[in-house]
């Protein structure tokens, strides 16, 4: 049995990593771990199994434990992922790596010289339809793939207003962070991790600023906090050059437009592929001069399932993932540029 504990028992923890260790006949779950010991408590009686503790570094010290999962809000990620390497466990990091790449590189430094696994939550990668993906573009299905649309709006969905989510000191960013870190993973991934050359954005914090006037339906992460903080962008937008596709990018959590679209667009020369975000994916293309467009029927695995599951794999022999921190790292850097693009209201070169 491989002996693991969840740090931070919150949403993620409680939704993806706790049943899917559970799941996987060769883990057990040793320590629930959150500075709220009623989710630690909470955790240990419905799940009937671990300790609850209330401090990482009680987890940390007991060297029965091989592997944990960092739940925690972002700005954590980095000191918890980091003790946890040095004191001789494997990681695996909820996305974002970090609030900036400043952070992920010291993530990325400590993996390389503790030789411990370091993953990060980027999921999609253990998605069976974004692989599938991938494979249709690896095997040159769609020709050159050289423009890569994304899309990440919502009409009003910004999380836990005034809470961590929407605070730069805890999360780090907004729409981007959150969201986008997903999306551009996709690109990333199914075009084969490209270098980023060029990177220009521009974010935006406009609807959720005057935070008592923020009309909304719903509200995921928690109700909103008044007298909490709202410094991050509710929207973005960006153009990144690679050594792959240009990848155009639209980002809100939050804007005046009332449709969500959640989708990202290959578009390559001999055929394209939409992804509908967590869902399914249409190919377009031309068949003897007709115009065809089909979706793939597969079957899938819950992708945090597969995540977990491959995590745990890779504890036992050391295999090196996709998710690995040195995958990842690019589009930390990625996404700093667009942070730092729209600060200095320039294009950044990357190399
Ligand atoms: N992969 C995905 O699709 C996905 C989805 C949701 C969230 N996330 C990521 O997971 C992380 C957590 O998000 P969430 O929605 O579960 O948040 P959450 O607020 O529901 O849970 C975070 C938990 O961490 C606990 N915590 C805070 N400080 C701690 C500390 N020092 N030690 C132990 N516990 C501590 C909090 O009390 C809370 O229970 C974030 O980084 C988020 O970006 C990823």
């Amino acid at each position: 049995m491989i002996k693991v504990a969840v740090i931070g028992c919150g949403t993620i923890a409680n939704a993806a990593h706790i049943p899917s260790y559970l799941n996987n006949p060769e883990a057990e779950i040793l320590y629930f771990c959150d500075i709220l010991p009623q989710r630690a408590e909470a955790a240990v009686e419905k799940y009937g199994c671990g300790k609850a503790v209330t401090d990482y570094k009680e987890v940390l010290a007991d060297p029965e434990v091989e592997a944990v999962s960092v739940c925690t809000p972002n700005n954590l990620h980095p000191r918890i992922a980091i003790d946890a390497l040095r004191a001789g466990k494997h990681v695996l990091c909820e996305k974002p790596a970090a609030r900036t790449y400043s952070e992920a590189l010291e993530m990325q430094q400590a993996q390389h010289e503790t030789g411990k696994t370091l993953n990060i939550g980027v999921v999609n990668r253990f998605n069976d339809g974004v692989n599938l993906i991938k494979k249709y573009i690896d095997s040159g299905k769609l020709g050159e793939v050289h423009h890569v649309y994304v899309s990440f709006r919502a009409h009003r969905s910004i999380p836990g207003l005034g809470g961590a989510f929407t605070t730069k000191e805890i999360a780090g960013g907004g729409a981007l962070i959150d969201w986008g870190v997903h999306y551009l993973d996709i690109v990333m991934y199914c075009c084969g991790d490209p270098t980023v050359k060029t990177v220009s954005g521009e974010t935006f914090c406009k609807l959720g600023r005057d935070m008592k006037n923020y009309a909304y339906q719903d509200m995921w992460a928690g109700p909103p906090d008044y007298n909490g903080v709202y410094d991050v962008e509710d929207s973005v937008t960006g153009l990144v050059r690679t050594s792959g596709p240009v990848i155009t990018i639209n980002g809100a959590w939050a804007q005046n437009i009332g449709e969500a679209e959640q989708y990202i667009d290959f578009m390559g020369d001999k055929a394209g592929i939409r992804l509908q975000y967590g869902k399914n994916f249409t190919v377009y293309t031309q068949e003897h001069g007709a115009l065809v467009e089909y979706q793939p029927v597969f079957h899938t695995r819950d992708h945090f399932q597969n995540e977990i599951d491959a995590f745990l794999r890779c504890v036992r022999t050391g295999e090196k993932l996709p998710s690995h921190i040195d995958t990842v790292i690019i589009t930390a850097k990625m996404m700093q540029a667009i942070y730092d693009s729209s600060r200095q209201h320039r294009e950044i070169e990357l190399n």
